[in-house]
């Protein structure tokens, strides 16, 4: 607290903060605090638009070895999404491109990690999550796990760019700063194993041009940039699927876990 009311004086001297200004910031957290309830988290989004989130991952996940980088939860995780068998498909009918998603989970000394528990979810492509829909669905989430040599695959969607919640009063911030609330496609994952560090992380896409304009939550880390290689339709798929004349895409991603420890 002590350091928060210095910082806070400190901001307050520093652009000599009007009365006027006093009271447009006091009814903006107002706002923020009338829009948020048990399913909308405004304040978690004013944090992320903020980078104070990504800070907070910073400060707390501090690099170790090379495991893979945290970023950013986001408000669209749920806790009981359905399992589904390596190789199943998580989708479960959203809309978007077939994309083949397989790596592995190891240690920073390179030993797999069995039946870690893999979490993934992500929007479809009207940049849209489940949840978002009013109908209950369950759709593009799911959970899974690696198998004896640590591998996982499954089929998801190619992640494309989605606005975050705007219509609120952070929205309103965004678009009075000149920024945009759009996010760079990103795939998220979580994946926990006893005895290591919890990783909740995103890939990213190669290419995606919103990487270049910026991401509205500043969750991008280079590390987390992948490959996601568009096959022609008609390429066979790795398990044989028939995915007719769809054009589907491949990525590789390997996930390295910190001890719990470091
Ligand atoms: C998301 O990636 O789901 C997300 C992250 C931060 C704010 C809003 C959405
Ligand atoms: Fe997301």
């Amino acid at each position: 607290m002590q350091s928060l009311t210095v910082h806070l004086h400190d901001f307050i001297r520093d652009v000599r903060l009007t009365e006027e200004e006093w009271n447009t910031a006091i009814e903006f957290l107002t706002r923020v605090g009338h829009i948020t309830d048990d399913k909308r988290q405004e304040f978690v989004l004013l944090s992320d638009t903020l980078g104070a989130s990504m800070q907070t991952i910073a400060v707390n996940n501090e690099a170790y070895k090379d495991a893979t980088e945290a970023t950013v939860f986001g408000p669209f995780f749920v806790d009981d999404a359905p399992e589904v068998e390596l190789g199943g498909d998580i989708s479960f009918g959203a809309k978007g491109q077939p994309a083949w998603i397989e790596g592995t989970v190891t240690d920073t000394d390179g030993r797999p990690v069995p039946n870690a528990r893999i979490e993934v979810w992500e929007c479809d492509e009207d940049g849209f999550y489940d949840v978002q829909y009013d109908d209950d669905r369950t759709m593009a989430r799911a959970h899974l796990y690696t198998d004896e040599h640590g591998e996982y695959r499954f089929w998801g969607l190619t992640p494309v760019p989605y606005p975050i919640p705007h219509d609120g009063p952070v929205g309103k911030m965004l678009a009075a700063t000149g920024r945009s609330p759009i996010r760079a496609a990103h795939l998220h994952f979580m994946v926990t194993a006893p005895e290591h560090r919890t990783l909740v992380t995103h890939i990213f896409v190669e290419g995606d041009p919103q990487l270049e304009i910026g991401d509205s939550v500043f969750g991008v880390k280079d590390s987390l940039i992948k490959r996601f290689d568009e096959q022609p339709a008609d390429t066979p798929t790795p398990d044989g699927r028939d995915l007719g004349d769809e054009t589907w895409a491949k990525a590789r991603f390997d996930i390295v876990l910190a001890p719990a420890d470091a």
